[in-house]
């Protein structure tokens, strides 16, 4: 069954196709309103959303389909105790096809291996949000006409942020692309991301601690917000949240063509007087979420329609030899889940957790 868990299970192409659908879905809205007729989508949001739930359910509906779920953990069986593998087969007795939010790294995952459904991942932790990145990489394309040869800035929490994470990973597939790590020093990006994506795909990148110094090269500018919530020590919150704010006067040595992205919501890291700027491109960046997310579900539908073969990729896997010491990875809550780790490179040792891609390295072998 396929399942969108990480923005790497789409091919260029199929990212591509998407764009296109969700493109021709703004041209014929018509063509697409009774598509999902007679379909169920789930929305599980275990952790507070609005606007990427209210998108789901807003593209399930644009689609003639229908919604159930929840949007806090407390109003789900999880409040009872159960594991998120068994929600998942129940709510596959009820819905088409699931859209889930979770505070543990990877919970997504274990979803999709235990529905019968496809499983979105609607943002895992501070881990990934595969469907952000679709609405990101949308609006970039619509608004530089192409998603290569950029000069792409990430400001703010880089750390937790998993938007970023995504993003990154996405333009790793596309040709001339120079990053720009824009945080402080507490809030930089984890190291899985660095070597299982900018490393691994050489990509070009540097590291900048000030936001105005990198400003005049960039094409694109991806600012996010402090994410209160992953912090363990709110004082270090506190000290770091206003690390960046933008405002007109910073726009000054910026391109005339630079577009200013936001995953949203936005606490104060850009004043609401940019939002006059034709360089904000933040409200666009939401209505394409919708029309991309409404592709996705046509795309997964599609595709639970002509397969149902459950997914299977044990190849090179260390199962049950290896516990993940992420405090805030799924398997720490859910203790008879599987530990499976990765051989990322083997000939070092060196292995990353299925679920959330900590590292452990092995110094003797263990498979
Ligand atoms: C982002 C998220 O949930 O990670 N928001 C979103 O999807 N609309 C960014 C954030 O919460 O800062």
């Amino acid at each position: 069954m396929r399942s969108l868990i990480d923005i790497h299970d789409f091919s260029v192409k199929e990212l591509d196709d998407l764009s296109a659908t969700a493109g021709d879905s703004i041209e014929n809205p018509d063509k697409y309103a009774e598509a999902c007729h007679g379909k169920k989508l789930a929305t599980l949001f275990f952790e507070p959303s609005t606007r990427t739930r209210l998108s789901f359910e807003a593209a399930m509906l644009e689609l003639g389909g229908s919604v159930i779920g929840f949007s806090d953990a407390g109003s789900s069986s999880a409040s009872k105790g159960e594991s998120v593998a068994d929600t998942a087969k129940v709510i596959s007795c009820y819905a088409d096809i699931i859209a889930m939010r979770h505070p543990k790294e990877g919970a997504p995952y274990v979803a999709s291996q235990n529905a019968t459904i496809p499983v979105i991942n609607a943002g895992d932790g501070g881990h990934a949000h595969p469907t952000q990145t679709l609405a990101d990489l949308l609006t970039i394309h619509r608004e530089k006409g192409r998603l290569d040869h950029l000069t792409v800035g990430f400001c703010g929490d880089l750390k937790y942020g998993r938007t970023v994470h995504s993003l990154i990973a996405a333009l790793s597939r596309y040709a001339g692309i120079e990053i720009v790590l824009i945080s402080p020093e507490e809030l930089k990006l984890p190291n899985y991301v660095k070597f299982e994506v900018l490393k691994k795909y050489n990509m070009s990148y540097r590291e900048e601690t000030d936001l105005e110094n990198a400003m005049p090269s960039l094409d694109i500018l991806y600012m996010t917000r402090i994410q209160r919530e992953r912090f363990a020590d709110q004082a270090e919150y506190e000290r770091l949240k206003d690390s960046y704010i933008l405002t007109p006067d910073k726009l000054t040595v910026a391109k005339p063509d630079l577009a200013i992205l936001h995953p949203l919501p936005r606490v104060n890291e850009i004043s609401v007087k940019v939002d006059a700027d034709p360089r904000a491109c933040y409200f666009k960046q939401v209505e394409n979420g919708k029309y991309m997310r409404m592709a996705l579900i046509l795309k997964l539908l599609a595709e639970a329609e002509k397969s149902s073969e459950k997914q299977s990729s044990k190849g090179d896997l260390l199962v049950n030899k290896i516990v993940c010491k992420n405090p805030r990875c799924i398997t720490s809550c859910e203790q008879e889940l599987d530990q499976v780790f990765k051989w990322t490179e083997k000939e070092n040792g060196i292995c990353r957790c299925l679920y959330c891609e900590t590292k452990e390295i092995v110094t003797e072998r263990k498979n």
